[in-house]
């Protein structure tokens, strides 16, 4: 979920909305605001996207300048104007927007009914006004803090009250909340580019703190209201880089800017010379590094498949075993973390709860922790010991892009760091691979300016049920971030398989004009996979072939051949996954699909 907050001088509800829509990737199933109104706050809320509740507001004139808003990613109770956030008391009085889960809102729910307050959503939300008006003696600040104090669960929340209507108090548990400072004006945002066109200058909250916004200034105490000196982090990226920027969409823009993402990545990271990385951020000494044991990744969805990759190639340079785990299940299977363990957390947003928890847990467990995240500032990057950052810029477009090509740079620069302390890549080889990692941002390039056969795929399987993704080695890894693309905004049905699984069982599925995508980067691993897309063909499948340039052999047993510009087979992943993007990209809009904010999926996920 989204929320913003303002007070100035301006018509909050046009400020609001605008925050609101820089915020849609965080949920988007509803949305609503809260303003203090001549006696009563004035809710304004409605099911469905953003634009809805624009629609509704249309004409409408308010004059109000201080108020609260909500973009919503469904939880507790489904998609419905009652459940829409912002939530009030009986009395109106009080208005709560909130991003989290309160665990305990059931016993509360049920101790203030028995109180006489009577709930009409189906939400943990509506728990909070009530509290609030419950525990309001005269001091609203006071009333929310008590009402924090009975809270388990995450939440980043913000409180409007006829009461108090000069006045906004947020509160931070779990959840990013960041306070915008501008000229005589204050705001609240999940996210700094709902910001960005009234301010760069930001504090953002830390978890157990409070912000009281007014119109003479902004305090920020602990929940014990001692006030906390805050520094003031500037926002560097410029506002059009949240905006689409002359492409139709978010993810294709995204997608173009991946050699400047790339370009970025690398920038500083690398020797002049190519002789060695130039990790700093990575605190780790070396004695400690030639004393590691074992390594774990753990991550979700596009992250987690970058941790593929990352376990493949730090195994094969570095030799050293690497887990990789989906951090729901890491947080919860109860990993063996041995002295001599690195933990690796991959995350863009750095915020995403299951991923918080599994570095939470692997803290506590005593191991190191190493974060490649995308968000400055983020819980990832704040509570891990070291932090490599992806330079991709903000990442608006639900479907993943540029911070998965910058998440393996980061893998491949931390392997080559450990592998050179490690002793166990000959320098040259070192040299080699970081010469040639300077080159991917013009291969990626070249992809990106002939996309044609793509393009006529993406035509020919936009109306099929289902598609299958083969691939070996590290070109399995990359055919599942492949098969997640095309599946989370096009909604068509795809698989990645290891393609020497596929007569286990999976070859049934293949019948005539099945379409199946299949990769072939790995010359090693060349012959076995022509094989494989042999076996396809005799059953009819109308197969896609992304090879290495130079594999000419693949012609002969594919309908069509797209080649990726030539790297070594290590490096492949970063250039064969951007055609897999596009793929899933021109798919989506054949469909008439909402490419940047797919159905039921949000941005940043920080509930579990
Ligand atoms: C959500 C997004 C995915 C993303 C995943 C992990 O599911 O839709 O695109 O890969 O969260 O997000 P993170 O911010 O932790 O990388």
């Amino acid at each position: 979920c989204g929320i913003v907050g303002y007070i100035g001088p301006k018509e909050a509800v046009s400020v609001l909305v605008d925050g609101l829509e820089k915020l849609e990737y965080r949920g988007y199933d509803s949305a609503g605001v809260a303003i203090p109104g001549e006696e009563n706050l004035e809710i304004l809320k409605k099911v469905g996207k953003l634009a809805v509740l624009k629609d509704q507001l249309n004409g409408e004139e308010h004059c109000a300048n201080v108020g609260i808003g909500h973009t919503r990613w469904a939880t507790h109770g489904r998609p419905s104007d009652t459940n829409a956030h912002p939530h009030t008391d009986c009395t109106g009085q009080f208005a709560v927007v909130h991003n989290g889960i309160i665990e305990n809102y059931l016993s509360l729910r049920e101790w203030l009914e028995s109180e006489g307050h009577v709930f009409r959503s189906q939400t943990d939300t509506e728990v909070l006004p009530h509290l609030i008006e419950h525990f309001y003696n005269g001091d609203l600040l006071e009333a929310v803090l008590v009402s924090v104090s009975k809270l388990v669960g995450s939440y980043a929340m913000a409180v409007v009250s006829s009461k108090e209507p000069d006045k906004l108090v947020a509160v931070r548990q779990d959840s990013p909340l960041v306070v915008g400072l501008g000229e005589g004006e204050y705001f609240l945002a999940s996210d700094i580019p709902a910001l960005l066109k009234h301010t760069r200058f930001t504090y953002i909250l830390n978890d157990g703190e409070v912000a009281v916004l007014e119109k003479g200034g902004v305090k920020v105490m602990d929940l014990d209201r001692k006030e906390i000196r805050k520094s003031i982090f500037e926002v560097k990226w410029a506002a059009e880089q949240a905006e689409k920027g002359g492409y139709d969409h978010f993810m294709l823009k995204e997608i173009h800017e991946q050699p400047k993402a790339l370009r970025d990545t690398l920038s500083g990271r690398i020797e002049a010379d190519n002789s060695r990385v130039n990790l700093e951020e990575v605190t780790i000494t070396p004695e400690e590094i030639k004393g590691l044991k074992k390594i774990f990744i753990t991550a979700c969805g596009t992250a987690y498949h970058a941790g593929l990759v990352g376990k493949y190639i730090i195994e094969k340079l570095v030799r050293l075993p690497v887990e990789v785990d989906i951090a729901s299940e890491f947080r919860y299977r109860q990993p063996i973390i041995e002295p001599g363990t690195l933990v690796v957390i991959i995350s863009q947003s750095g915020e995403t709860a299951d991923t918080l928890a599994a570095l939470r847990e692997a803290k506590r467990q005593g191991a190191r922790i190493v974060a490649v995240t995308n968000v400055v500032g983020s819980s990832v990057a704040r509570e891990a010991d070291d932090v490599i950052y992806t330079w991709a810029g903000p990442e608006i477009a639900v479907a993943s892009t540029k911070a998965y090509t910058t998440q393996l740079v980061s893998m491949y620069l931390l392997a080559l760091h450990l592998a050179g302390l490690r002793g166990t890549l000959a320098p040259e080889k070192i040299s080699e691979l970081l010469a040639e990692m300077k080159t991917l941002d013009e291969k990626t390039q070249e992809i990106l300016n002939d996309s044609q056969v793509i393009r006529d795929f993406a035509r020919e399987i936009a109306n099929s049920d289902d598609l299958f993704y083969l691939g070996r080695g590290l070109d399995y890894s990359v055919a599942m971030e492949g098969s997640l693309k095309l599946k989370e905004i096009s909604y068509i049905h795809a698989e990645a398989y290891a393609a020497g699984e596929l007569k286990h069982g999976t070859l049934a599925l293949i019948e005539e004009d099945t379409p199946v995508v299949a990769l072939v980067t790995q010359e090693t691993l060349f012959e076995k996979m022509v094989s494989n897309i042999q076996e396809v063909n005799a059953r009819g499948a109308a197969v896609l072939t992304l090879a290495m340039e130079g594999l000419k052999e693949v012609e002969k047993v594919s309908r069509k051949v797209v080649y990726i510009p030539r790297t070594y087979e290590v490096l492949a992943p970063i250039l064969t996954v951007v055609p897999l993007q596009l793929l899933a990209y021109h798919t989506a809009v054949a469909r008439n699909c909402d490419v940047d904010k797919p159905r039921n999926l949000a941005k940043s996920v920080t509930v579990e």
